[in-house]
């Protein structure tokens, strides 16, 4: 009894102290976690590595300025790619369009955004931070991956901040952010204070994108015991070491494109071990519009030729920007060019002599260069949590 009265009175006195403002009574004294479990499956006293993760030693390239990655902004940034309040009516997000499960891409053609479909099919995000290109989007007009990251957002079709057509502007979406009960201490504790901005955004979702890495391919594995890319990997079946043969050495030509001797040489463009783009490359001759008839000359981008396939083998989605459907159809593009493919903005390289390239490949060449490719897989990237929806719902 002595006890129970003693506790009341300290109770008493508490809430005496406090009374004006009891919510906020503990908040001045201790300092109180960050707690959106409401919302958020995230431990904010634990949050996942995305700023220290390690990259295979051969891994050279990579296209980060002045943003490095920080585990609270790439949190934040995780966050912000899977909200569909960045959307104007709520249902989109990056991730209706970049889904985990297809390596950050969309089986879909095209994508539905909230205004329309997209016009061209959806980019893996694989590695996107390894790559000499610092450019962003098939055709390259985002100069950089934090000017790309809220395009989307001020797309009319896709998330329809975009100012125009009826819709609100860039500053009607950092007005709502600030409504919504977790950003401002989240952009807080990714910035110090709880100011959003546009440029807060963009480095956030750059971070998020830049960590999303995949070195755990049967390649990697390869290329770790290897001395260079060059020498037969331990791992590899004749087949792939053969097809990685094909993919990194320049084929020679006739007087008349046809190809005579050497591999396939892919690895122009898609230069080992990142297969991330050559900056200087111009088309590849794939210049279709989805859905029309017209031409599209200005595509000089691909992302990483990383996780193509899924680790049972299926496409993460068509490709090239015209969504392609089989690797087949690519590998017989680039082996008996059509003459549509010719044009005024085709890569010299596909070009030989002056016409466009004919590879001439056997049906084992063509088969050995598709084993190549699925080595370049990963599996963590597609389950990882911490690249996951951390919505509650
Ligand atoms: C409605 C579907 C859709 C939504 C929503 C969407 N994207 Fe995309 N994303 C695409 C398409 C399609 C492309 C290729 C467009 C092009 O090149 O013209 C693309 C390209 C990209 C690229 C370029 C990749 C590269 O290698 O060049 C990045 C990065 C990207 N999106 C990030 C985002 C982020 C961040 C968001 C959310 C703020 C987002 N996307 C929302 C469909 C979408
Ligand atoms: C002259 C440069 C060049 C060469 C050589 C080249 N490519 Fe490409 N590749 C590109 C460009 C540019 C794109 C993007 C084209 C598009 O989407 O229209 C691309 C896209 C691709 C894609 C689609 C990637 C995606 O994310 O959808 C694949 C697969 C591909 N190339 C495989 C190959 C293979 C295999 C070889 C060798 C036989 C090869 N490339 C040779 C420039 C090149």
């Amino acid at each position: 009894m002595k006890k129970f009265l003693v506790l009341s009175t300290i109770t008493l006195a508490f809430f005496t102290s406090c009374s004006d403002d009891n919510s906020n009574q503990i908040a001045t004294t201790t300092p109180v976690a960050i707690d959106f479990s409401d919302y958020l499956n995230i431990d904010f006293n634990n949050l996942s590595n995305y700023a220290f993760q390690t990259t295979p030693v051969y891994i050279t390239k990579d296209n980060t300025v002045a943003n490095p990655i920080t585990n609270e902004g790439a949190t934040l940034g995780r966050i912000l790619f899977y909200d569909e309040n960045l959307s104007s009516d709520n249902t989109v997000s990056c991730s209706t369009c970049h889904q985990q499960v297809n390596a950050f891409s969309d089986i879909d053609v095209a994508s539905s955004g909230v205004n329309g479909l997209t016009g061209r099919h959806s980019m893996r995000l694989i590695n996107s931070r390894f790559s000499n290109e610092a450019k962003f989007f098939w055709d390259e007009r985002a100069n950089t991956l934090e000017e790309q990251t809220t395009m989307p957002i001020q797309d009319h079709n896709e998330m329809g901040f975009s100012g125009t057509n009826g819709d609100g502007d860039f500053n009607d979406l950092i007005i709502k952010l600030n409504d919504v009960e977790y950003y401002p201490e989240l952009f807080g504790f990714a910035f110090g204070d709880q100011v959003i901005t546009e440029q807060r955004i963009q480095s956030a979702l750059a971070q998020f994108i830049r960590s999303i890495q995949s070195f755990d391919s049967k390649y990697d594995v390869g290329r770790t015991f290897a001395t260079n890319d060059q020498v037969p990997f331990t791992n590899f079946t004749a087949e792939e070491n053969t097809g990685k043969q094909l993919f990194l050495t320049p084929p020679t030509f006739d007087g008349s494109g046809i190809r005579t001797g050497g591999g396939v040489g892919c690895s122009g463009c898609h230069a080992a071990p990142e297969f991330d783009i050559d900056p200087n490359t111009l088309n590849n001759g794939i210049i279709g519009v989805l859905n029309s008839v017209d031409t599209d000359l200005t595509i000089t981008r691909a992302p990483s030729l990383r996780d193509l396939f899924k680790t049972d083998g299926t496409l993460n989605g068509g490709l090239m920007h015209t969504s392609i459907s089989d690797i087949n159809s690519v590998i017989e593009h680039y082996n008996q060019m059509p003459p549509g493919s010719d044009n005024a903005q085709l890569d010299p390289r596909l070009k030989p002599a002056g016409n466009i390239q004919n590879l001439n490949m056997t049906t084992d060449e063509k088969s050995n260069l598709i084993s190549f490719l699925k080595t370049l897989s990963g599996t963590d990237v597609y389950s990882n949590e911490k690249w996951a929806d951390p919505f509650v719902n």
